[in-house]
């Protein structure tokens, strides 16, 4: 079974994405995590022409075993991720990576913002997470306080919509909801409660689909 997981910045894709590779035992990528090690390898080269041609390269050379979420959660390596994200030929490079990830024996959970519509067309089920902008930003406040990192609310909301803009219109992305992706809000669940609703969107679909005799 693949399961995808697409929403904007902060929605929650990552906690329930995470939530139901544990309850049906499938392996979960973060794709977000590919694009925010590019942005880091890219970001002393940032306002500099060599900008693109770092990031592409890097997105060429990138490791899925390396990918360390500790090191590349901070706000800014996200602006960066959302900045290379937007180069065609970084996507391009990033595709097999994930691709393959969903192909696996066994299935997968991937959660992203194109997963739906690019990587896995073909998912079992496929989720589209949304959860309004402040609920967005006082959860991804808390999560960076939780780790000891002071925050400017004002600025993080500022950088969760400027992402979120970027992403919406990226010329090269896929983000937006797929024609047979199941929405599900957030803003009023707390994680358990999220979960509990994926999980009962998941069974319901495969249910759909189970073998008849
Ligand atoms: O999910 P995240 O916040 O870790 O993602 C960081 C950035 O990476 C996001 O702003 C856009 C980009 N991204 C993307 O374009 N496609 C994906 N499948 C995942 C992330």
């Amino acid at each position: 079974m693949i399961i995808a997981v697409d929403g904007p910045a902060a929605s929650g894709k990552g906690t329930l994405a995470a939530g139901l590779a544990g309850y049906y035992r499938l392996p979960h990528l973060d794709t977000g995590l590919l694009y925010r090690a590019v942005g880091r390898a890219a970001a002393r080269f940032d306002n500099t022409e060599a900008f693109e041609a770092e990031a592409i390269r890097a997105a060429q050379h990138v490791n899925l075993d390396d990918l360390n979420p500790e090191a590349l959660g901070s706000a800014e390596i996200g602006v960066l991720a959302s900045r290379v994200a937007v180069i065609g030929a970084v996507r391009e490079a990033l595709f097999d990576h994930q691709r393959r990830f969903a192909l696996r024996p066994g299935g997968a959970v991937l959660d992203g913002r194109d997963i739906g519509t690019t990587i896995a067309p073909d998912a079992d089920v496929k989720l589209f997470i949304e959860a309004d902008s402040r609920a967005r930003m006082e959860r991804r406040a808390r999560q960076l306080e939780a780790r000891g990192v002071a925050v400017d609310r004002y600025q993080l909301f500022h950088q969760i919509e400027e992402r979120d803009a970027r992403d919406r219109l990226n010329p090269n992305g896929g983000f937006f909801p797929a024609a047979d992706a199941h929405l599900l809000d957030t803003t009023q669940l707390d994680i358990e409660a999220a979960l509990r609703a994926a999980v009962a969107i998941v069974d319901g679909v495969m249910a759909t689909k189970a073998p008849r005799f």
